[in-house]
């Protein structure tokens, strides 16, 4: 363990697969107890017992985040477990690939709901247990998605780019709450989101980025790590971009 979240309460949406679980498993290694957020019960159990069987601490809130009570629940549990919550990381999101005149609007709430609602409604909970206990640290996950426009991408384009604006926003309001607030972009990573997608839809993002390469997720956890940790103290407000060089393109 290297400690660097050592002492630090940290709560993980979306954390029972694929980027989540890999950040939730190297924020223990640091040292955090971590909440894991999770709708699916079985995968959240298993990354539970992952960060066990490493010696690490962690618990599960079976919740959907796009409910405004499960969020709150969500904050609620690491007090209640732990004592505070340090660090929120909005993580959770959905994709479907269509245009406006093809996205229904149950699609659109669907997407729209999971990716950005969420955003708001946990943090809404969490800056208040934050601002009681004199800080915090919120970093949310957008996308390459949220930088740029992609093909067929309406409802996830327009959520991706919703998170960056709510992060400046929050950003904006909590400096003086102690509390940090900051966006990562990663590119396509191998997880089970990326796995739904036939590979012809996939090459052309492959290709598209110069590492010629899809990130693990573990990549990509290491960037929320530097976010979460006191090594960016003086980061707040910023987009980390992790995308393989893809939008410099
Ligand atoms: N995979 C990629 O290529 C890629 C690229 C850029 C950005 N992202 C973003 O990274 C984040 C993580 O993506 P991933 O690929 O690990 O996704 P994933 O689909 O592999 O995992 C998402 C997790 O969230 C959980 N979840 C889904 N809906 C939920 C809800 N309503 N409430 C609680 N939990 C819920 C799922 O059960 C799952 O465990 C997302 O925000 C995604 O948009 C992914």
């Amino acid at each position: 363990m290297a400690n660097r979240l050592q002492g630090k309460v940290a709560a993980i949406t979306g954390a029972g697969m694929g980027l989540g679980q890999a950040v939730a498993t190297l924020f223990a290694s640091e040292g955090a107890q971590v909440v894991v957020g999770e709708i699916k019960g079985e995968e959240g159990r298993e990354t539970v017992s992952r960060i066990q069987t490493q010696g690490g601490e962690a618990i599960l809130v079976e919740m959907d985040v796009r409910l405004g009570e499960d969020a709150e629940r969500l904050t609620r549990a690491a007090v209640d477990k732990y004592g505070r919550l340090d660090i929120l990381v909005n993580n959770v999101g959905v994709q479907i690939n269509k245009d406006v005149v093809d996205t229904s609007e149950e699609e659109w709430d669907f997407v729209v709901d999971t990716n950005l609602k969420s955003m708001f409604l946990c943090s809404k909970y969490a800056v208040a247990q934050m601002r009681r206990q004199g800080g915090g640290n919120i970093i949310c996950v957008s996308s390459l998605s949220g930088l740029v426009g992609n093909g067929l991408q309406a409802s996830y384009n327009a959520s991706k780019h919703g998170v960056i604006g709510l992060v400046r926003s929050m950003a904006v309001d909590h400096a003086v709450d102690n509390i940090r607030v900051n966006a990562v972009c990663p590119g396509s990573m191998n997880t089970p989101l990326t796995e739904t997608i036939p590979e012809e839809k996939l090459a052309p993002y492959r290709e598209a980025n110069l590492m010629r390469r899809f990130a693990a997720p573990e990549e990509i956890a290491k960037a929320v790590l530097f976010l979460a940790s006191d090594e960016a103290s003086f980061v707040t407000g910023s987009v980390l971009v992790a995308d393989g060089g893809y939008t410099t393109l």
